[in-house]
């Protein structure tokens, strides 16, 4: 346990004896059958809590190997775009290895708690206006003008990392589920599943692939218009992409695994967002919410899921938008320190019970 993913995947990473065994305890995370959830699809419902990664997102799982190769090849600073998860997990691996870290996020559409992670792990935060897009291509720029390391998903070890996420899903399930659904946003993570996935396959250690079942937010869905989408909007800001990298690999994953890339609304999404906080105890990010939205959405359109297993990636905590949280959910009830007023809000008039939830 806690060993990391470099230590613990080894066998499956490019590393070599002078790759540091860096970890800030990533990898590991649960995979928690659904209880409600469930029962509107008729199959066997997991998530998988990405959230429980050190900086509370699948992030860190790649930027372990970037860093760690970025250490080897004596690299001295780190450098990404980022919607914010990014650039925690770059700002969290640099401070403990010991190098600047320069993050370029989407002036005011990043959510609070990841700016807040990015500025105490002391990177340096370079908020620009416009969206996550144009920022990737000043990274891009600045990386090859300088001895910078660009440790976004272009970087191939960001990719190489997040698939042991596959890999876990198959040790808890003793085989591969028959459905995975993923939000997408740069489309990196779900290329990165659907390598782990082939990888365990050809090594036979499961029997089947999973159909790869990609989301996107509507209103930014430039894989499922098949075109760019110049101003993306959408409430899940992790996912609020308009030209993603991993473009052509989403559509691949999607194609050779019998599954695809859709798009759910923003209602789609807090509706399932709301669901999983309050009747699963599972506190995902708006993002995140956006597989379960996916599946609800495929379910009620008729994709019959009897008898299947099914994970959905909840892919980052809920802590990190405590502003979107408290928009969806009502206002806590202020009151004077007196114990029977209190008593009479709780339980309503003497001789009524509510006891039980609603
Ligand atoms: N979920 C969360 C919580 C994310 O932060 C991201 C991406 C995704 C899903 C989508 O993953 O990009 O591999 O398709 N966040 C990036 C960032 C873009 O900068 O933190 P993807």
């Amino acid at each position: 346990m806690g060993q990391g993913v470099l230590t613990h995947y080894a066998e499956f990473l490019p590393l070599t004896p002078a790759t540091p065994r860096i970890t800030l305890g990533e990898g590991e995370t649960p995979l928690v059958r659904s209880r409600h959830i469930e029962r509107e699809t008729g199959g066997e419902v997991y998530f998988k809590l990405e959230g429980c990664n050190p900086t509370g997102s699948f992030k860190d799982r790649g930027m372990v190997v970037a860093v760690a190769k970025a250490l080897e090849e004596d690299s001295k600073a780190l450098i990404c775009a980022s919607t914010g998860n990014t650039s925690a997990s770059a700002a969290a691996f640099g401070a403990c290895c010991g190098l600047k870290v320069i993050v370029l996020v989407p002036q005011g559409s990043i959510a609070l708690g990841k700016l807040a992670q990015a500025l105490i792990y002391g990177a340096q935060v370079i908020a620009i206006e416009g969206s996550f897009d144009r920022d990737m291509e000043i990274a891009r720029g600045l990386a090859d003008r300088h001895p910078f390391t660009l440790v976004n998903s272009l970087n191939p070890y960001r990719l190489e990392g997040q698939k042991t996420a596959a890999f876990e899903v198959i040790e808890a399930l003793g085989d591969a589920p028959d459905y995975l659904f993923i939000p997408v946003g740069n489309a990196g993570n779900i290329t990165a599943y659907w390598r782990g996935f082939q990888e365990f396959h050809s090594r036979e250690k499961s029997s089947q692939t999973p159909r790869m079942m990609g989301f996107q937010a509507e209103g930014s869905a430039p894989i499922v218009r098949g075109e760019p989408v110049a101003d993306p909007r959408t409430v899940a800001s992790a996912i609020r992409i308009g030209n993603p990298a991993h473009w052509q690999n989403a559509v691949t994953a999607g194609k050779e695994s019998g599954g695809g890339v859709e798009a759910v609304s923003d209602d789609e999404i807090l509706e399932a967002y709301r669901l999983l906080a309050n009747a699963e105890g599972v506190f995902g990010e708006p993002a995140s919410a956006a597989s379960v939205a996916g599946l609800l959405k495929s379910t009620r359109q008729g994709l019959s899921l009897e008898g299947k297993r099914i994970v959905c990636v909840i892919t980052g905590n809920g802590l990190k938008d405590p502003d979107t949280a408290m928009s969806q959910a009502p206002e806590p009830t202020v009151f004077p320190p007196d114990l029977e007023q209190i008593e009479k809000a709780i339980i309503g008039a003497p001789g009524s019970s509510s006891w039980t939830r609603p």
